[in-house]
């Protein structure tokens, strides 16, 4: 079984390029099935979880022709519903996103139950709320939603949680609508407005993605044609190098962000006295310049804290002087890394929501797991933080979401390579 394997203790310098977002990635190819047409996707990220959603398409009868690493023309005249693998979307989360494609083209959609990282309960009912809002009928039988309408209506939908999913699957399902759709409580997410973005280049006529509230005006009969689209930085790559740069680093450039994303957590980074500068398209780190001070966190929807950033920044926390806390606001259970960490020596406090953070610790290299895909990537900091050798093992979950982390982190002169 391949591991990475990590000799912590080793200072980064340099530059490092962030890859395409995944959050923006997967509900944008599944959106391609709403245009019934050919579509060229640029600056995908080159991960597991990219490649995964192409099998699916492919096996729901999308032509797929990959024109590079990070470029694929998507033709999905040919894309039938229903016919999705039950066994490929049980793998991720993202697999959702077929709902709301097939019943805004088809107004008729069948998908097994989506998988995606075990961090508690992942329930769909926004999902399912916003589909019967526009007048569809969902079935959940025998290990599938099954979601169909005569017709789609515009509606309001109201989501009780700012829900990611939810927002952009009743975008997509509205997109299949007569009239206007109205949808409250919206997630604005980076990863939300580039998907109404590439919906807009294909010809529909979303408004206010990125605020609460997102109207999308379809008409009878219309459709949306396919179109060039390149996908929007990967936040959450861009933090991971960000912290491990604080941790480690004498000065790192993290190019091809948008700063602006980077907000909640660069915020974070003066009021621990990181030093940080913002560039048009890069942020500069000066790690290793002075102590860290402690701070607390808490996790909220965009432009809040993210979720995604939590384990990661735990790491970092580790290492700051004084107490500092994580406080868990999204997801029940997303503390599982602690366990791990413990492993290597960090003693954290977890008591419901919030962890306690007793800085700064001093962390020894150990055999340890990726319970997930974020914490995957923590374990990854603290290794290059540890004193000693750290192994990780269940690779394929960092695999999901990061493209080529250990050659990025070995281009910063972190000492990491895979083993088997
Ligand atoms: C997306 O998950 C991301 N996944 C997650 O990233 C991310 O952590 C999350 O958004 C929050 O930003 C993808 O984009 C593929 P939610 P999603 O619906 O859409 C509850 C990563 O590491 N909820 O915003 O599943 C839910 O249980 C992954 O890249 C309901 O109760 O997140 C959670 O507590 C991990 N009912 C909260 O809302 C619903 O119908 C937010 O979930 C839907 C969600």
């Amino acid at each position: 079984m391949k591991k990475i394997l990590v000799n912590g203790g080793k200072r980064l310098e340099g530059r490092v390029e962030v890859s395409g977002s995944k959050n923006a990635a997967l509900p944008i190819l599944f959106a391609t099935i709403l245009t019934g047409d050919i579509n060229r996707i640029e600056n995908l990220p080159d991960i597991s979880d990219v490649r995964l959603s192409l099998e699916i398409l492919s096996q729901m009868g999308a032509k797929i022709e990959r024109v590079s690493n990070t470029t694929v023309e998507i033709d999905t005249r040919g894309v039938r519903p229903g016919e999705s693998a039950y066994d490929s979307v049980r793998m991720m989360r993202g697999s959702t996103y077929i709902l709301g494609a097939e019943l805004g083209r088809f107004k008729y959609s069948r998908v097994g139950w989506p998988g995606g990282c075990d961090f508690g309960v992942r329930p769909i009912d926004q999902h399912i709320k916003a589909f019967h809002s526009l007048g569809a009928e969902v079935k959940n039988e025998n290990g599938y939603i099954t979601a169909q309408a005569e017709r789609l209506i515009g509606a309001p939908v109201y989501l009780d949680i700012a829900s990611v999913g939810a927002t952009i699957n009743a975008i997509m399902a509205a997109c299949g609508a007569e009239g206007q759709s109205v949808i409250d409580n919206s997630a604005r997410e980076p990863h939300v407005v580039d998907l109404a973005n590439y919906l807009n280049s294909c010809g529909a006529s979303i408004r206010g993605a990125g605020t609460a509230i997102i109207k999308v005006q379809s008409e009878p009969g219309a459709h949306l044609s396919g179109s060039e689209y390149a996908i929007i930085p990967d936040m959450i790559e861009a933090g991971t190098y960000m912290i491990a740069a604080a941790a480690m680093g004498g000065t790192v450039e993290i190019t091809n962000v948008i700063p602006k994303h980077l907000e909640a957590l660069t915020a974070k980074f003066i009021e621990m006295g990181i030093e940080v500068e913002e560039g048009d398209e890069s942020v500069i780190v000066h790690g290793g310049r002075g102590i860290m001070h402690n701070t607390n966190v808490k996790t909220l929807p965009y432009p809040g804290f993210p979720t995604d950033m939590h384990p990661q920044m735990t790491v970092l926390l580790c290492l700051a002087n004084g107490l500092s806390h994580m406080t868990e606001n999204i997801f029940e259970n997303r503390f599982r890394y602690v366990d791990e960490l413990a492993r290597m020596g960090a003693n954290i406090r977890v008591e419901g929501r919030t962890a306690e953070i007793p800085g700064p610790m001093k962390l020894t290299g150990a055999p340890v797991r990726a319970v997930d895909l974020r914490a995957g990537a923590a374990m990854i900091l603290a290794g290059l933080a540890a004193e000693g050798t750290t192994t990780i093992e269940n690779i394929e979950s960092i695999e999901r979401g990061y493209d080529n982390v250990v050659g990025k982190l070995s281009s910063l002169g972190a000492d990491i390579k895979y083993v088997e």
